[in-house]
């Protein structure tokens, strides 16, 4: 096993394949980073070539994808073919699984896995779910995508890493899950932070605050199954809190905030959202129908709808 990048995120999947017994080779761009591993039994590869040819599964996990393509010698996009960079991995990927875990979109997933191809690498597009220390427990979830057999072959060796979950042959869908949720997650801390700011300009301290703020999300998180299937069903008339009762309300936590000293930057497009929901007739509806409003291109996905025409 080869692992590429020793920032937090690749030490601890490095120190997770160690730790299940894997014989290990390491490499990162600034050199000193692997001491802990390499005392732990891993290999330190002097270059990046060296590390890809140490192993016939590669895992990398840098910043980002730009760096992906650095340290491989992939031409960054809209560059001419074989320009890659001269003294990197190119060559040496042929006949080896290339695991990607470094966080990126659907498309720079799909382009990657194209680029591997053309390399004759085996590809498999990861998103990890979970935060470094989590890595090697059963709570930390490793989504995957790519080739079924590439998947079947290397299971059991991810599976080091936490829970592997295979999500089909198209390259993107780990980055799309893993994008989405993201979303749902940053939605949430946004709301907290809000949540805090408010508490705090009438100096109530967070520690205090917070049980209710975990005890009322989890009570609004029941909400999202039967969201869910409203959107699916694309039918948002099943509703105890109609969206235009909530623009409404709305309005109320802007006011608020900006009596208490409280920025109002993170709610602001919430609330621009369930005007453009009245605006659109959807006042009725559930909260659920703003879902729709928000792709920019109906035509787009597999819940693209005849009648969105009229709602955006
Ligand atoms: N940490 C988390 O909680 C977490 C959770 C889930 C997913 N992830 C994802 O995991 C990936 C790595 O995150 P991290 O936490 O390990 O980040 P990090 O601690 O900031 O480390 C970044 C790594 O990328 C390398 N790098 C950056 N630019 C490079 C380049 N141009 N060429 C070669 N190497 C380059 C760095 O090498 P140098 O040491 O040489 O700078 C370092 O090894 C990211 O895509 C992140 O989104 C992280």
């Amino acid at each position: 096993m080869t692992v590429i990048g020793l920032g937090a995120m690749g030490r601890a999947l490095a120190g997770a394949f160690l730790d299940s017994g894997h014989p290990t080779t390491v490499w990162n761009r600034t050199a000193g980073k692997g001491g802990e591993l390499t005392e732990r039994g891993a290999t330190e590869a002097a270059t990046a070539a060296e590390a890809v040819a140490a192993s016939p599964v590669v895992v990398i996990c840098v910043l980002d994808y730009d760096a992906v393509r650095e340290v491989l010698g992939a031409p960054a996009r809209n560059v001419p073919e074989g320009s890659g960079a001269p003294g990197t991995v190119t060559g040496l990927l042929a006949g080896r699984t290339l695991v990607n875990l470094t966080n990126g979109t659907p498309r720079q997933a799909r382009e990657l896995a194209r680029w591997a191809s053309e390399q004759g690498a085996d590809y498999l597009d990861g998103g990890i779910m979970a935060v470094p220390p989590m890595i090697g427990s059963p709570g930390s979830l490793i989504l995957c995508s790519g080739s079924p057999e590439t998947f079947t072959a290397h299971e059991r060796t991810l599976s080091a890493l936490g829970t592997v979950s295979h999500l089909g042959e198209d390259a993107g869908r780990a980055a799309l899950y893993d994008i989405a949720l993201l979303s749902a997650m940053y939605g949430m801390f946004g709301g907290f932070f809000q949540a805090v700011a408010m508490v705090g300009s009438e100096k109530v301290p967070a520690t205090e605050f917070t049980p209710l703020v975990v005890s009322w999300l989890e009570a609004m998180l029941t909400s999202l199954p039967e969201m869910a299937k409203a959107y699916d069903a694309n039918d948002h008339s099943a509703t105890a809190s109609n969206l235009g009762m909530q623009a409404e309300a709305f309005v109320n936590l802007l006011d608020a905030g900006r009596d208490q000293g409280v920025s109002t930057e993170l709610l602001e497009p919430m609330g621009a959202l369930l005007h453009r929901g009245v605006a659109a007739n959807r006042g009725d509806d559930d909260l659920s129908a703003l879902i729709d409003l928000l792709r920019t291109n109906p035509a787009r996905g597999a819940n693209a709808r005849s009648n969105d025409a009229g709602s955006e």
